[in-house]
């Protein structure tokens, strides 16, 4: 009678330690989780890179902040600061990891070499995962959707109504992009590419260039600030528009600890807040 009380009570003791050691494996953040409870990357989870960020204490962002609301320069308090929806993401999976934040600002065409040779952990830059892309790294799952948009100087609007009208046009893209390839794609295209979108508007409201390919809240952000700019109709399809993070091939470790915090904020639509704010804020 006594001894199986006392078995029972070691039972419900076992169960009860388990429950706890799984709440903690699931906790965000938390610690690597022993390989039994992650199914999806056996053993992987605390090796390769996430076990040199762990043990540096420092997560490297690399990112090309000219592509406001995503990334993009403001001064901040007399400061100049790098802000931006994917710079308020990038904090939180630093959080999610408890190190610290160190963010490398590059050329956009700079940032995949610059993943695959190691001086740089993960990649927020309203990139695009495309086919081509994930040859080379490896990408989450889309944090935030859009589609392209086309803009042109106020006073040609009405010539620009649909892809066709871009055929034998001169058009502005930046260097490596998606939408590069997009513009490529049409007719007889001039196709122009620089580093920079500042560049590409100056290029634009100069007559270098009679048309610009972007993601629509950037192109919303130019035409908002400058009357002289207007949004055209035309939306190019490309296989996406959605910004996803990358990470270095065969990092899946890291991979699935930055799925869980994209996973987070967008169930509870914090980026979709995220980007309104830093909407606003570009256009302060
Ligand atoms: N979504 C496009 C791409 O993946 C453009 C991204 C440009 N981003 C930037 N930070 N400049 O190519």
């Amino acid at each position: 009678m006594k001894k199986g009380f006392i078995a029972v009570l070691a039972i419900a003791l076992t169960l009860a330690l388990t429950a706890c050691g799984n709440k903690n494996n699931n906790g965000n953040g938390g610690a690597a989780a022993p390989s039994a409870t992650v199914p999806s990357s056996p053993g992987k989870t605390a090796t390769g890179k996430l076990a040199d960020i762990k043990s540096a204490g420092k997560i490297i962002l690399g990112t090309s902040a000219e592509y406001a609301p995503y990334e993009f320069h403001k001064n901040v308090g007399g400061k100049d600061q790098i802000v931006g929806f994917d710079i308020e993401i990038a904090k939180e999976i630093a959080k999610d990891f408890g190190v610290e934040l160190e963010i490398k600002d590059m050329s956009f065409d700079n940032l995949l070499n610059e993943l695959k040779i190691g001086r740089i952990d993960f990649v927020l830059a309203g990139m695009t995962p495309d086919s081509e892309r994930a040859k080379v790294v490896d990408f989450s799952k889309n944090y935030y959707e859009a589609v392209q948009a086309v803009f042109v100087r106020s006073e040609d609007k009405d010539k620009f109504k649909t892809l066709a009208d871009l055929e034998n046009k001169a058009i502005g893209v930046q260097t490596g992009s998606t939408q590069e390839k997009i513009a490529k794609g049409i007719k007889d295209a001039k196709v122009k590419s620089l580093g920079k979108t500042t560049e590409l508007v100056l290029e634009l409201k100069s007559r270098k260039v009679d048309a610009l390919i972007v993601e629509l809240p950037v192109a919303q952000g130019y035409v908002a600030n400058n009357p002289d700019l207007a949004l055209t109709d035309i939306t190019p399809k490309y296989e996406s528009g959605g910004s996803a993070v990358a990470v270095a091939k065969g990092e899946a470790g890291l991979l699935a600890e930055i799925q869980k915090t994209l996973d987070r904020l967008t169930a509870d639509k914090t980026i979709d807040k995220w980007v309104s704010e830093m909407t606003e804020l570009a256009e302060k």
